[in-house]
């Protein structure tokens, strides 16, 4: 039962897209929402025959909640299901299983309430006009937003200014590049004061300081100081571990993971890995000693010692057992006349534990992309 509490929660979301014939445009609504009229019988008939399958399981029972307020990532390789996941929340792809509900509002009984509340950013947006300016693309999507014309215009400067396209915004946008369109589309999304907005890979063909300027917005601007809840799906699992409050980790249509980021690192984290340097190592004791030493201690997986220009024995990388006691470590470099400079942890990076969760790089891609697809 949905409480409402939610900015978005979905339960046992499935969504299955056919694999031959035709393709349905999205999946949905393709057979009779060509734009194009009523589709033949034919076409009709074909595309039911088609729903026997067989099917590609884009989405396979996601059950996720997501807070008002929050900034949510969706981390996952190539085919993982994201940009599904964010279609059926803004209503273009319906899904065949499970609920949905945006602010409370379920996806398929209430597709106009729902659009109400959230905007989305899909790489693929198009319905710019090539003729017009920047500006003037904004300014006819904030009538048709139905934004009152003095704050439209005091919001599309501030966005056009946000972005950096002021100086260029009364250029026609035929002659932007593909990252100034990226950020017009930005600007339109931000139009519209929806409580929730949802990008797919909002940052990718921006250059590195509007990607910076664009989480600092984000962050500082819309969620903390606006309160948007904000779903972001990324490749960039640094994007992803520096703004996102919680995130989920899509593999294959399934959720493997979902918490802070900093869990998450956690999660996986089986070993600690320390690195000891020592100081004055001369005349101390000969490393063989030590280190057979240490192998034998309980809790410790592997040692890899690190010697000096001179050959002297000056530092040694342990591997150890998550919950290991370092003490008898300590207690057997001191035994044995080392002096201890240093001591430092290294844990895995978030692109670590993605790759060991998930088997792939985040960028790699799993499986042939579908024709039309991102
Ligand atoms: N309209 C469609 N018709 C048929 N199959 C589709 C369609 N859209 C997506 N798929 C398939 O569904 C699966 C999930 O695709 P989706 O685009 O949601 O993944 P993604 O995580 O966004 O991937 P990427 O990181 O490459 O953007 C893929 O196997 C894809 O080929
Ligand atoms: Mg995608």
């Amino acid at each position: 039962m949905v409480t409402g509490k939610y900015a978005i929660e979905t339960i046992g979301l499935v969504k299955r897209y056919p694999t031959t014939g035709r393709r349905t445009g999205g999946g949905g609504r393709g057979a009779f929402g060509t734009g194009r009229g009523i589709a033949s019988f034919g076409g009709i008939f074909s595309t039911l025959k088609r729903a026997k399958g067989p099917f590609i399981e884009a989405l396979r029972g996601i059950d996720l909640q997501i807070r008002p307020g929050e900034i949510f990532g969706l981390l996952g390789p190539n085919g993982a299901g994201k940009t599904t996941f964010i279609k059926i929340l803004c209503t273009l792809v319906i899904h065949d299983e499970g609920e949905a509900y945006v602010n409370g509002h379920d996806v398929k009984k209430e597709p106009g309430e729902v659009i109400k509340n959230l905007q989305a950013v899909l790489p693929e947006s198009r319905g710019f006009n090539w003729r017009l300016t920047g500006r003037q693309n904004l300014k006819f999507y904030s009538l048709l937003y139905g934004v009152k014309e003095k704050e439209a215009e005091e919001r599309i400067d501030y966005l056009l200014d946000f972005t950096g396209l002021k100086e260029r915004a009364d250029d026609g946008y035929q002659r932007y590049s593909t990252g100034m369109q990226r950020k017009l589309l930005i600007c339109r999304a931000l139009l519209r004061n929806t409580p929730t907005l949802l990008f797919d890979e909002p940052t990718v063909g921006l250059d590195p300081t509007s990607s910076a300027e664009f989480r600092s917005l984000l962050c500082d601007k819309l969620a903390r100081e606006e309160g948007k809840t904000i779903l972001i799906s990324t490749h960039n699992l640094h994007e992803a571990q520096d703004i996102c409050d919680r995130i989920a980790i899509l593999n294959r249509g399934k959720i493997i993971a979902c918490d802070t980021p900093a869990n998450i690192q956690h999660m996986l984290l089986e070993e600690k890995v320390f690195n000891i340097t020592f100081v004055n190592t001369t005349g101390r004791a000969p490393a063989g000693v030590v280190l057979t030493g240490l192998e034998k201690l309980p809790g410790v997986n592997s040692i890899t010692p690190g010697y000096d220009s001179e050959g002297g024995f000056n530092q040694v990388s342990i591997r150890v057992n998550k919950d290991a006691d370092l003490s008898g470590i300590l207690e057997l470099i001191v035994k044995n006349g080392l002096r201890i400079g240093g001591i430092t942890t290294k844990e895995p990076t978030l692109e670590e534990v993605f790759i060991a969760m998930t088997g792939r790089d985040a960028g790699e891609s799993g499986r042939p992309r579908a024709p039309g697809g991102r």
